[in-house]
């Protein structure tokens, strides 16, 4: 299924989109109404290891589905598979993948972008000795990462480049990050980065967006901003997938959760569902014993105060300083 069969706006609504995924069935590799990405047999080796081994998952369009595992699970290499960072193992043996109804299977990571899926890394890419401007002017190339150079060296916008300034410049002040254009982006701290790269994703207009832990090593500030960012792409009808460690922002935000233990897809459901799933309090417990699988108390409207009082004080004092 390639068109959609909900108004993007719709899915704005919280009602909608529980309603949407009331009928899609809490069981890892479930139809869901409008898949957007569609995976069939993506196994990936390491000498002994498998890394990925996944047979079936589908991704509905235009919601957030969080991807959550311990550890080692492999959620960093699917990305990579299926944008066309890595190859399956399976490559010839039945790997296969379709996104909005194109086959990706052996596509680049430039075409993977084209076709309108792009990733943030979890270790960011910005390039720090370019400026934010120029960051931002990569990522008008589809995929930054490959073909760097190339990009850098020969622009394929040429013609075009006074408008997607301009776009890149909107970018910029919708992350806060437009007074920073022309400083390097070594310069910036490392959630400013994270801002950076999810707004550099966002120049080539995909139709759905994939973070690798976006909130990792980000402060309370920051952490409340991107969130506000992930669910307003999300009402603008942009589909997310996201891999995240802290259980209390993935309860938070998804509106379903895929679960990955030792490569495979051992739960999906919405986020309550999920996280009182013996197979997936069993993979966390049995890979690291003090997770906390997360309270939606810790984030309450007091929770939500606090953070805002801290970024406030936050603001004051920079101000103060300048
Ligand atoms: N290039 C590589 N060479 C060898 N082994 C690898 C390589 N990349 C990943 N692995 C192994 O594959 C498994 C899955 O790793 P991956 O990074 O995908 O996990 P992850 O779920 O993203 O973990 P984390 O939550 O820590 O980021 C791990 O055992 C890892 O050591
Ligand atoms: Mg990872």
């Amino acid at each position: 299924m390639s068109e959609s069969t909900v108004a993007r706006s719709d899915l704005a609504d919280p009602a909608t989109r529980q309603a949407l995924m009331a009928g899609v069935d809490a069981t890892p590799g479930s139809a869901k109404p409008d898949s957007i990405l569609v995976v069939d047999n993506i196994v990936r080796q390491f000498g002994g290891i498998t890394a990925v081994d996944v047979s079936h998952l589908e991704v509905q369009r235009g919601i957030i589905t969080a991807l959550i595992g311990p550890n080692g699970a492999g959620k960093t290499t699917f990305f990579n598979l299926i944008t066309g960072f890595d190859k399956p193992s399976s490559a010839k043996t039945g790997a296969h993948w379709s996104f909005d109804g194109a086959t990706l299977d052996k596509t680049s990571a430039s075409s993977v972008a084209k076709a309108g899926m792009v990733r943030t890394f979890q270790l960011t890419k910005a390039l720090s000795r370019m400026t934010v401007m120029d960051n931002m002017m990569l990522g008008a190339q589809g995929q930054a990462g490959e073909n760097l150079l190339k990009c850098v060296f020969k622009p394929l916008w040429s013609g075009q480049e006074k408008a997607i300034e301009e776009k890149a410049k909107e970018l910029l002040q919708r992350f806060k990050l437009l007074e920073k254009k022309d400083d390097y982006a070594g310069s910036l701290s490392g959630g400013q980065r994270k801002l950076l790269e999810m707004a550099r994703a966002l120049m080539s207009d995909p139709k759905m967006i994939m973070l690798d832990e976006p909130m990792a090593g980000v402060n309370p500030a920051l952490t409340q901003s991107l969130l506000g960012h992930i669910q307003s792409l999300r009402d603008d009808g942009t589909t997310v997938l996201f891999v995240e460690h802290d259980m209390h922002v993935v309860r938070h935000i998804s509106d379903w959760v895929a679960v990955m233990a030792e490569g495979r897809l051992v739960a999906e459901g919405p986020a309550d569902t999920v996280m009182s799933d013996t197979a997936v309090i069993d993979a966390y417990l049995g890979a690291h014993h003090d997770t906390d699988l997360g309270d939606d108390a810790l984030l309450s409207d007091q929770a939500m105060v606090e953070i805002q009082q801290e970024v406030a004080a936050e603001q004051a004092e920079r101000e103060e300083e300048a």
